[in-house]
């Protein structure tokens, strides 16, 4: 883990935002150029960080902020900050602690890289030009608080249903409904092929009646192209799809396809369809999505979902995060979906630059039991809570 937070204050009373704090550290080092560089960020109270101050500054009392840079090549170094001092600043100033946390967070930064106030009036200005900018490159919160993931149900499974018994119920398209009248964000439907569950009927019928955003799981072939573009969903995701597979397994080799995916995005655009790739969260695939024009990735989200242990989710947790950043970074819009359910969504709906969670099967096979009314206000719940 390139960040790491170590918390000597009492969290009773300050409420630091740890999830927040962490993701935009690593936005931070990612906007920097600096992914990867460990750094260790070390919360404490006015006592500690007076200590520091004397030792290493010779100078009385404590500071908001102080910076050690590594000795060593790989790493950055250390930044301590004084909650307390911050908390006393971020109160005088009107500002939220995390915003203000964020400020010295960067400036701390700033100076392992090097950078000085201290040095001259030139340099001082620089520093501050270059800490505004940082603060806008890594802004997303919205006034009130942060904006979480919007919540997309995806409707395939009633389709399944129906198609158990090839009649007209449960139909998708009431499904859809319900599920915006429940708080969703975002309908999915995915048009495979084989047609096993959505027909193209159901796509051309949600297209007049979703009032969110309709996004349209897809293979990048030819027939299902042309529909989309007849249709004209409010976002693609292409998707890798196999005839055998129960669900999609895996996420799109861009490299490997990047011909044919680079053709269906130039295609979809000239119809002003924005497209997202289904991807496994590594980095060759992020930069060949960038390379192949797409607009969105979504995460595959499926290892971290279906983890063994602890140990094993905390992995897959952190190629989520870490991809979620790069992909950012790099100018992407972030989603993320697959095998997400009640109990792990709250970790991936933390991660702030993720702008929407496609869930299907959970929020489905709950409403089996509650409805698809609750089960759709139950899963909004534990997104809401995750911030
Ligand atoms: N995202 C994509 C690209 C998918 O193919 C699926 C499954 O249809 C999902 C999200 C939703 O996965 P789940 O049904 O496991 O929530």
């Amino acid at each position: 883990m390139s960040v790491n937070f170590f918390n000597h204050t009492d969290p009773q009373q300050f409420r630091l935002h740890l999830s927040l704090l962490r993701t935009q550290s690593l936005r931070l080092l990612a906007v920097l150029g600096q992914t990867g560089r460990p750094v260790s960020i070390v919360f404490m109270d006015d006592m500690e960080m007076a200590e520091y101050n004397q030792t290493y500054r010779h100078k009385e009392g404590a500071t908001n902020v102080l910076s050690f840079p590594a000795e060593t090549g790989g790493e950055l170094g250390d930044i301590l900050i004084s909650v307390e001092t911050a908390w006393r600043e971020a109160t005088e100033k009107g500002i939220r602690l995390d915003q203000h946390v964020t400020w010295l967070i960067i400036h701390g930064l700033l100076h392992l890289l090097g950078y000085d106030h201290e040095r001259s009036e030139e340099q001082a200005e620089l520093m501050q030009a270059k800490e505004e900018q940082l603060f806008q490159a890594i802004q997303y919160i919205h006034s009130g608080g942060r904006t979480m993931p919007q919540l997309a149900i995806n409707v395939d499974h009633i389709a399944t249903i129906r198609e158990a018994r090839g009649g007209a119920e449960p139909d998708p398209v009431l499904a859809a409904g319900i599920c915006e009248l429940a708080g969703a964000k975002g309908i999915v439907v995915h048009l495979r092929e084989d047609r096993r569950h959505i027909q193209e009927r159901d796509v051309r019928i949600l297209r007049q009646t979703v009032k969110t955003r309709l996004n349209l799981e897809m293979a990048a072939v030819k027939e299902i192209v042309s529909i989309a573009l007849e249709v004209k969903p409010d976002l693609v995701t292409l998707v890798p799809e196999k005839r055998q597979e129960l669900t999609t397994e895996g996420g799109l080799d861009i490299v490997a396809n990047e011909k044919k995916i680079r053709k269906t995005i130039s295609k979809l655009a000239e119809s002003d369809i924005p497209v997202s790739l289904f991807i496994d969260p590594c980095p060759e695939q992020i930069k060949a999505a960038v390379e192949v024009g797409a607009t969105y990735v979504e995460l595959h989200t499926g290892r971290y979902a279906e983890a063994k242990n602890q140990k094993e989710q905390d992995q897959e947790f952190h190629l989520i995060e870490q991809a979620a950043e790069t992909a950012f970074a790099a100018g992407l819009h972030v989603n993320a979906g697959h095998g997400l359910d009640y109990r792990n969504v709250s970790r991936i709906a933390a991660l702030s630059v993720i702008e929407e969670l496609s869930i299907g099967h959970a929020v489905i096979a709950r409403a089996a039991f509650v409805g698809l009314d609750q089960a759709v206000r139950e899963m909004q719940d534990c997104i809401d809570l995750a911030g």
